[in-house]
């Protein structure tokens, strides 16, 4: 199956990022052709300093390997390095309804949170997101819960090129995770953990273990003092307890068990710890990636060959259907 997904070099990559998208990419790359990119065209949508942006995608693509992506099975590379992904979303635009991008949950808070800076780019978004997937003929998207509306999009999208152009894309499938498809914020647990918050808000990949611990210590939890899930009345315990068994393969249940008799403190104390020991071989492969610029360059020029070869063999198509070549 081929598979696609990316994510925007906007900051620092969070455990939102990893448990929702990132940790499903892995197994994922061992029996499928995966196509995993850096959405730098998407990231230019906010506000942004051109000046930080080489950085920062160089450090999205350490991300990558740490985390345990092999650039030996997934094609990694950055997404406006292939022309073709632009291509594709203009051809696109053509056959998207206005109504369909102006009804997008993601395009109305981002308006809220950027109101000086409402431009076209983030409006069009989901096309230039389904070109990415269309391009490489892409069959199921993992991601986390805030792109499903996107992915919805992508079906439609393909299915009207279809149907007017004839036979030409799969419907892309979402594959979201039943657990850690959105996690919450660790000082507001009703809002999703979101790079672009509070830092104190988020757990990042490469935060140092006494960052963690405090950022952890601190997080917001519910009134009473019993660990237990319930996502309505205690939404911030009920947050870290998915952060907990996503990271030790405990349930929820085992660990309500676990911590009976014992207070928040206690708990939180243990799950920073087992954040910290998680995430440890994670910081020591950033360490070492980060003083082996020729090896993520050559990564990127890799991953951008064996991209291009399919990118352009979709855009050929598309165009001679398009009746443009
Ligand atoms: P981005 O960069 O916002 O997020 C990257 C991935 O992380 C997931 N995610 C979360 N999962 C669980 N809990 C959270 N709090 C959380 N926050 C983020 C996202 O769902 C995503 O999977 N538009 C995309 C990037 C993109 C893309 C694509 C994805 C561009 N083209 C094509 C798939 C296919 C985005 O902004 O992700």
């Amino acid at each position: 199956m081929r598979i696609v997904s990316g994510i925007q070099p906007t900051s620092q990559l969070h455990i939102g990022n990893y448990l929702g998208a990132i940790k499903q990419w892995i197994p994922l790359q061992e029996n499928n052709e995966c196509v995993f990119f850096i959405a730098d065209l998407h990231a230019i949508t906010t506000p942004y300093d051109p000046k930080n942006l080489q950085n920062a995608i160089k450090e999205t693509v350490i991300a990558y390997i740490s985390a345990g992506l092999n650039p030996e099975k997934a094609i990694i590379f950055v997404q406006s390095q292939i022309k073709e992904h632009t291509e594709l979303g203009w051809l696109l635009n053509t056959i998207c309804p206005i109504g369909e991008l102006e009804r997008m949950t993601q395009y109305k808070d981002k308006s809220k949170k950027f109101k000086a800076n409402i431009n076209a780019g983030l409006l069009d978004y989901p096309v230039l997101q389904t070109a990415d997937v269309l391009l490489y003929k892409g069959q199921a998207v993992p991601v986390g819960k805030d792109q499903e509306q996107h992915i919805e999009l992508m079906r439609t999208l393909s299915r009207k090129f279809n149907q007017k152009f004839g036979q030409t894309f799969s419907e892309p499938a979402s594959m979201i995770l039943k657990e850690g498809s959105k996690i919450m914020s660790l000082t507001d647990p009703k809002k999703k953990m979101s790079k672009s918050d509070d830092p104190k808000s988020c757990i990042f990949l490469f935060d140092e273990p006494e960052v963690i611990t405090k950022k952890i210590l601190s997080a917001q939890t519910d009134s009473g003092k019993d660990v237990i899930y319930n996502v309505t009345k205690k939404p911030g315990i009920s947050n870290l307890l998915t952060i907990y068994s996503l990271l030790t393969g405990k349930t929820t249940q085992q660990l309500e068990d676990e911590f009976r008799d014992k207070g928040y403190g206690d708990f939180k104390k243990s799950l920073a710890l087992v954040v910290v020991n998680y995430l440890e071989p994670f910081r020591r492969k950033q360490k070492e990636l980060a003083t082996r610029e020729v090896y993520i360059q050559e990564i990127l020029k890799q991953g951008h060959s064996r991209a291009l070869t399919i990118a352009q063999e979709t855009i050929k198509e598309v165009k001679e259907k398009m009746g443009l070549v």
